[in-house]
């Protein structure tokens, strides 16, 4: 079902993104990594998930995974152990992590690996058992997905000194549906409601409010088929829903670093404003204010032409607006 809240998992219950697989499978295929990038909700679990199933991959969700230590068990359960059974043997061995993480990786080596929400991983460890998994098992296939934070930027933008200097990933970056597309996907979705009547008013008015986000106008179409709110309502439950995950999000990415500056300039970049504009709002120095945008840029949580700052989701506008410094 199309309107689905959950990831989809196989290529059939994709819509569109067609060209995306095939890029993807020829990048895989080339023999390197690659790193799936976009914002929120532009269909990149789903996307990923569907590839790692049908090409009989590893999918590993690192949501929530704080070091090596998580990671090494993901993947060894996604290499097929049993929960119960890695219990047992890690107590037994009194282990070195890193140690466990390459022998999770050497158990899956024949296999495309799949990691979803990298940004998680904040240990420099991970960077350095990925370039040794390289250098021992040539041609193993990973492919990276996240929002562009941490690791995810580590992995992107190695500096000289780190260990995957000059092993950059490719990336493939999810734009959000055009108009065309965004209504095509609420029709298709819909014709599996034969009971539910819409307007193509209506249909025009969602992707006004929400853009190309297929995620956004998924919960629409789920809230009005599903739980079979109006359109107002749908509507209205997607934008009071959706700006509350990002709100979280926004929070999360918020830890560690200047709050009070980061929702001051996202305040003012929330109706579309220059670089002098927001230097004059914050009032701090250049270096400092470069640092924030560029952090909030490379999070997808701006977009920046030619000094010009803006934010393209709806949601996270309305979620902007409910930060609190
Ligand atoms: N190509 C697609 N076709 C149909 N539904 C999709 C597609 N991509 C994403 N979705 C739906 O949109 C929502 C968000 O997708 P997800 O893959 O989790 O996005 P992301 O990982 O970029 O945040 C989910 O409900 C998912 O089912
Ligand atoms: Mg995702």
């Amino acid at each position: 079902m199309l309107f689905s809240l959950r990831p989809k998992e196989s290529r059939r219950e994709l819509f569109d993104r067609d060209e995306e697989y095939k890029e993807l499978t020829r990048l895989v295929n080339s023999g390197l990594w690659v790193a799936v990038l976009g914002k929120r909700m532009t269909g990149k679990t789903s996307l990923i998930k569907a590839f790692a199933n049908e090409n009989n991959g590893v999918y590993i969700n690192l949501l929530g995974a704080k070091g090596v230590e998580d990671l090494a068990k993901n993947l060894l359960i996604g290499s097929g152990y049993k929960v119960d059974e890695l219990a047992i043997d890690l107590k037994i061995l009194q282990v070195k992590w890193s140690k466990v993480l390459e022998d999770a990786f050497q158990r899956v080596k024949d296999k495309i690996i799949v990691f979803d929400e990298v940004q998680e991983i904040s240990s420099p460890h991970f960077l350095k058992v990925l370039k040794s998994v390289w250098d021992k098992y040539s041609g193993i296939r990973i492919v990276f997905s996240g929002s562009y934070v941490g690791i995810l930027r580590k992995l992107l933008e190695p500096s000289p000194t780190s260990p995957l200097y000059g092993r950059k990933p490719a990336t493939l970056t999810l734009k959000p549906f055009d108009r065309e597309t965004s209504k095509n996907f609420l029709i298709a979705g819909f014709k599996e409601y034969p009971q539910v009547n819409y307007k193509e008013s209506e249909i025009d008015e969602v992707v006004n409010r929400l853009n190309g986000y297929v995620g956004w106008l998924t919960y629409y179409g789920n809230f009005r088929c599903e739980r079979r709110l109006s359109h107002e309502d749908a509507l209205e439950e997607t934008v009071k829903e959706g700006s509350k995950i990002i709100l979280s999000e926004l929070n999360n990415f918020l830890k560690n670093r200047k709050r009070e500056l980061y929702i001051k300039a996202l305040r003012t970049i929330r109706s579309g404003a220059r670089w002098s504009e927001i230097k004059r709002e914050l009032d701090i120095n250049s270096k400092v204010l470069n640092d924030i945008l560029k952090n909030l840029k490379s999070a997808m949580i701006i977009e920046e032409r030619e000094g010009y700052y803006w934010i393209e989701d709806p949601i996270t506008k309305e979620a902007v607006k409910k930060l609190r410094i």
